[in-house]
Formats: C-alpha cells, sequence, structure tokens
C-alpha cells in the first residue's frame, strides 16, 4: 500500500487540471446498460471507483474498455447470444456502494436484478430504503435474502414517488429505472445535484424523456429504447473544491482549468467568506488565497447547499483562520473522522453531535495520520500542507478512489509532496 508524503510551507501557484466528475462518471457507467448498442464516454476520471465499476460492468457481461490514448472508455452490451449477469456480488459492493446503481437500469432493462445490500459504511449508516420504496411504487417486487436484495418487475410501470429525503444516488437509480417504464413517473423532493443534471442529460441524449433534473420535481416519460450516446464528463466540482482550499490556504494563486463556477456557488460562497479572492475566467476558476483567513460557519446540506464532501476541506482551513468556526454536518452522522486526527496536529476541534467547534489559528505540526474515507483522507493532504514538517497521509487507497493523481497535480503547483511505498 502507499502513502502520501508531504512537506508543509509551499505556496501554491500554477495551474491544475481538473478531471472528470467521479460522482457523474457512476451513474453514467451503469446508464451505459441501458442502449442497446455500444456508448463511448469522455473525461473519464482514472480512479479506484471508475475501475470497481468498468470491473462491475464487466461481471454482468458488458464490455468496458479504455482506449489506448486519453481518458475514454467505451461500453458495449454482452456479445451475441450471451445473456447478460444480473448481480451486483457483495465483494464488489463491500468496496464500493455506488456499486448499487446498476439496479435501476437492469431491472429496467432486463426485469430482474439481484445486488448485495450494502452494509453501513465509514461515513454512516446509508441505507438504500429510498430507492427501494420508488421501485416498489413503480411495481417491482423487492425481496432481501442473504444479504442481497432482489428487485422483479416484467415492466416497470411510472409512479410518482415522493423522497423522505433528497438521495443522490437513490435519485439516479429512479431516474434510470423510469426512462424504460411505461407511462410517467414524477419524483418530488429529488436531488438537485449536478451530476443528476449531467445524468438527465446523457439519458436524454440516449432518448430518454425527462424535464425537471436540477430542480425538486422531475418527470419521466417512460419510452420503449434507448440508443447509445457519446459524452464528456463534466469536471468534478469536489476535486476543484478540495485545490480551492489547497490555494485559499497556501496564500497561494492558482487556475483550476475547466472548473465550472455554475456547480460550486456554496463552495465559493464560503471560500469569499473566508477571504479568498476566486474569478471566474475563461479557463477554470482562478482562487487567491487571502493574507489571513476569517473563521466561517458552514451547514451541509443537499445541493444547492453547502456539500457533505467538502466539510472536511473547509475544516483544515477553518484550523488556520483567527478565531472560532462551527461547522454542522447535517447529511452524514458520522463524517468526523479527520477530527481526531487534526486534533493530533495540533488543531482545536471538538465535536458535539453533528457540530464541530474549531479555534482557529493553532499551529499545525506533521504527523503521521490516517483516515478511512475519502474527503478526510484529502483534508489530511491539505492539513499536511500547511503544517510544519512532514506529514505522512496513510492508507492512500481511499485518496485514490476519488482523486486522480492528487500528488501529481499537486507538485505542478509547487507542492512538496510525493507517493511512497507504506511499510
Ligand atoms: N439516505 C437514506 N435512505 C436512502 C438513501 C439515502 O436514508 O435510501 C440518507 C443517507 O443515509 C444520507 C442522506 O440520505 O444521510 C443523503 O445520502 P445520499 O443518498 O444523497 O448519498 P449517496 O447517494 O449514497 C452521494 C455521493 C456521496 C455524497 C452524497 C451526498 C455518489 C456516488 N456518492 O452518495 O459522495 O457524499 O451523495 O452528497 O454520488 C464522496 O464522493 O466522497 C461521497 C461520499
Amino acid at each position: 500500500m502507499d502513502k502520501i508524503v508531504v512537506e508543509g510551507g509551499a505556496r501554491l501557484s500554477g495551474k491544475i487540471p481538473v478531471s472528470g466528475a467521479k460522482n457523474a462518471a457512476l451513474p453514467l457507467l451503469a446508464a451505459a446498460l441501458l442502449p442497446s448498442g455500444t456508448s463511448t464516454y469522455r473525461n473519464v476520471p482514472k480512479l479506484a471507483d471508475v475501475l470497481t465499476m468498468t470491473k462491475l460492468l464487466r461481471m454482468l457481461g458488458w464490455s468496458a474498455d479504455a482506449e489506448a490514448k486519453g481518458d475514454s472508455l467505451v461500453i458495449g452490451p454482452p456479445s451475441g447470444k450471451k445473456k447478460p449477469k444480473l448481480e451486483a456480488p457483495y465483494d464488489l459492493v463491500r468496496t464500493m456502494r455506488a456499486s448499487v446503481l446498476v439496479l435501476g437500469p437492469l431491472v429496467a432493462r432486463y426485469g430482474r436484478a439481484r445486488v448485495s445490500m450494502p452494509g453501513g459504511c465509514n461515513i454512516g449508516a446509508r441505507p438504500i430504503d429510498q430507492h427501494l420504496k420508488g421501485l416498489e411504487a413503480m411495481g417491482a417486487k423487492v425481496t432481501l435474502d442473504h444479504g442481497y436484495v432482489e428487485v422483479e418487475a416484467k415492466r416497470l410501470k411510472g409512479a410518482t414517488i415522493v423522497f423522505d429525503m433528497p438521495t443522490v444516488t437513490g435519485c439516479e437509480n429512479i431516474l434510470m429505472a423510469a426512462t424504460l417504464a411505461k407511462g410517467r413517473t414524477v419524483m418530488e423532493n429529488a436531488a438537485r445535484e449536478p451530476e443528476i443534471e449531467e445524468l438527465a442529460l446523457v439519458l436524454n441524449k440516449m432518448g430518454a424523456k425527462i424535464q425537471g433534473a436540477g430542480t425538486p420535481i422531475i418527470t419521466i416519460e417512460g419510452v420503449d429504447e434507448l440508443h447509445p450516446i457519446e459524452h464528456a464528463i463534466i469536471p468534478d466540482r469536489i476535486e476543484a473544491g478540495t485545490f480551492a482550499c489547497a490555494a485559499a490556504m497556501t496564500h497561494g494563486d492558482v487556475l483550476l482549468e475547466g472548473a465550472r463556477a455554475e456547480h460550486m456557488e456554496a463552495i465559493i460562497a464560503k471560500l469569499r467568506a473566508m477571504g479568498a479572492i476566486v474569478a471566474v475566467e475563461a479557463g477554470g476558476l482562478r482562487v487567491k488565497g487571502p493574507a489571513e483567513l476569517a473563521p466561517i460557519d458552514i451547514t451541509t446540506q443537499p445541493h444547492p447547499g453547502f456539500p457533505t464532501d467538502m466539510q472536511a476541506q473547509f475544516m483544515v482551513m477553518a484550523c488556520l483562520a483567527k478565531g472560532q468556526s462551527v461547522i454542522k454536518e447535517m447529511i452524514f452522522e458520522n463524517r468526523f473522522q479527520h477530527v481526531p486526527e487534526l486534533n493530533r496536529m495540533g488543531a482545536d476541534i471538538q465535536t458535539t453531535g453533528r457540530a464541530a467547534v474549531i479555534r482557529g489559528g493553532m499551529k499545525l505540526t506533521g504527523a503521521s495520520v490516517m483516515a478511512t474515507d475519502l474527503r478526510a483522507s484529502a483534508s489530511l493532504v491539505l492539513a499536511g500542507m500547511v503544517a510544519q514538517g512532514k506529514t505522512e497521509v496513510l492508507r492512500v487507497y481511499h485518496l485514490d478512489r476519488g482523486y486522480e493523481a492528487i500528488e501529481k497535480k499537486l507538485r505542478g503547483v509547487g507542492a512538496k509532496i510525493k507517493r511512497a511505498k507504506q511499510t
């Protein structure tokens, strides 16, 4: 296993290319199960989670091949008379919860799917009851046995589904399922993340009839079949946001190439509130760090609120700000794993339930640290970049799930960071 070694104190300056969005790529790969031909995606990020999803597509019988050069992925249906396998096994779902995204497309197209039930995970219980409730409302029979959920429906029927809370992958699963259902499906209290809009855009390119993606009410008129497409995936707003924090924290000046401000409004607002200068330029988003960061109050919310996936990174900024900040995590109940590690580096953070109170202005010092989720690991890399001395972030596996070549990108703008073998 690898570790990331960071020497603190470098000021970042230059350009960082933003990769394709992980959380857009995963549902789009699953959506390639819907049409009857070969689809091509461009700007596919090279990430462990994307590899896991391609592995799953292959296990189901599809081909999923990267083109020799570049960042494309070509996904084709089972060849000849080969029957697809309609099961996502425990081993894959255990490594990546987003495997559950194959449920909607498989049931919609083949009338059946069996997916290992994802258990709780590092950041919370994360049930999938809303995914199943939606499919049941569309006439599917849902059974649970031996740790697997089996969903069957000859043909799904359109229905009105009111989600108990906006759920990103839940909404994506139902969106994909509804494209081939008979009749009209209406999703209320739908998630509004840019990745939902992206999925709807791609499904519409395939011939689906979806309206309202990006709003709380999405309407889908079912069609009989979909056709394959080519599509370039949107840039990753969370990767861009993470590097924006890196620039702001190091008094840097960084152009985030390709970053789309319209996907990052809540992030940009909080960067500005902390004193960073954020400018929309033709090539992306430029972020300049202030001489001194201001404290901040943040509450994570579904989009367009402040994203939970940026909470840990902003907490590191709050550690540097002069004064007290309060960060409330309202999406996942266990997403403060970075806190004990940041405190080991000299931060002063106290948590009570869903709130963290950060007394800023403490001196961070390098240490060996690790976290068991992706964004917490990213926050530790950021902390290492401003800490005195050397920081080792262990279990890089988590970072590799969601950040493409993070050490190369940061080195390119002057960070003293490298990957090394963890002994
Ligand atoms: N929830 C339920 N029942 C459900 C579905 C969700 O109770 O059936 C709850 C969850 O437990 C949570 C809330 O609803 O408290 C929102 O969860 P959501 O379903 O929106 O999360 P997700 O779809 O599992 C996606 C991203 C996460 C991101 C969240 C929130 C993907 C592949 N994953 O997860 O990304 O944090 O939305 O924005 O899109 C990450 O990239 O690091 C990451 C964890």
